[in-house]
């Protein structure tokens, strides 16, 4: 088996993520025909369907019909509604790939017997094929790969021990948030200084995407700081300032927050 092999993949909420992920497959070369999107006032569907040519579905039943791989993206506490009623349709046939975060892969699978259930945090990444997948480990191994090919050709896929998805999701599910923020913290610095608004923007912009680019070309963290920062000078200024400001205790203490979040909500068999 591997339930995606047709490419016929239904989504099962159609906000945020669904978005990223549609874009994400349409770019790297998936037929919009061969997706499908449900959404619970249709509106999100709707949404996809007009900018992305995927298939709207009037229900969830007809979502899943012509479906191997379902994907559930529905937010954590509409979660238990969309999987009884997912339970009236779902069958061995399919493959449940779960992105919903708090949502351990025996809480899922318990709901829908005989479904081979995988449970993936990915980033919004994705959209730019750029992302980042954490599969859980608890898999079944051909399920895995199933999976594993789909979000092939949308950035890294890793695989990690289920116990951890609460923290990967905080720091990557959220992570391009984050990283946001603080661009948006860079820019409106700029911005006091008297730069104009719209190049504040880009030059923040700039900064988070070159970094990146650093990053992803294999200097660690530290050696781009190393590179910008010479003894005595600005950025050594600037970066003192920051830390004695507390930003890495405010990030751990931000990653800390949405962690108990999820184990607050942890859903299990
Ligand atoms: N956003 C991210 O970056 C991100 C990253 C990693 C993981 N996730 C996970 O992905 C999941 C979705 O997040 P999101 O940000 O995409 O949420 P969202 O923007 O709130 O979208 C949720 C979607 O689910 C639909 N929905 C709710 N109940 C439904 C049901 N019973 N049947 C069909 N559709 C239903 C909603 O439809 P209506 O709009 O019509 O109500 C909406 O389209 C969450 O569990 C989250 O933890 C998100």
């Amino acid at each position: 088996m591997t339930a995606s092999d047709d490419g016929t993949v239904a989504l099962v909420g159609c906000g945020r993520m669904a978005r990223a992920l549609v874009r994400g497959l349409i770019a790297a070369g998936h037929a919009p025909e061969r997706l499908t999107g449900v959404s619970r006032t249709g509106r999100g569907a709707r949404a996809l369907a007009g900018e992305y040519g995927i298939r709207p579905a009037a229900t969830l039943a007809e979502a899943v019909r012509d479906a191997t791989t379902v994907v559930l993206a529905v937010h954590p506490d509409e979660t238990a509604d969309a999987l009884a009623e997912l339970a009236a349709s779902a069958t061995p046939r399919h493959l449940l790939l779960s992105l919903v975060a708090s949502w351990r892969t025996e809480a899922i699978a318990a709901r829908l017997p005989g479904v081979l259930v995988v449970r993936a945090v990915p980033n919004v990444a994705i959209a730019e094929r750029d992302g980042v997948t954490v599969l859980a480990d608890t898999s079944d191994g051909a399920a895995l790969d199933s999976v594993r090919g789909l979000f092939a050709g949308l950035g890294q896929v890793l695989v990690l021990d289920e116990d951890l998805l609460e923290a990967v999701s905080a720091l990557s599910g959220a992570g391009p948030a984050l990283v946001a923020r603080f661009a948006e913290a860079l820019a409106s610095a700029g911005r006091a200084q008297g730069v104009p608004a719209g190049t504040a923007d880009l030059l923040a912009a700039r900064a988070v995407r070159g970094t990146g680019a650093l990053l992803a070309g294999g200097a660690t963290p530290a050696a781009v700081i190393d590179s910008v920062a010479s003894p005595g000078g600005m950025t050594e200024a600037a970066l003192r300032r920051l830390d004695e400001g507390g930003l890495p205790e405010s990030v751990r203490q931000g990653v800390d927050a949405a962690v108990r979040l999820s184990f607050g909500r942890l859903a299990t068999a």
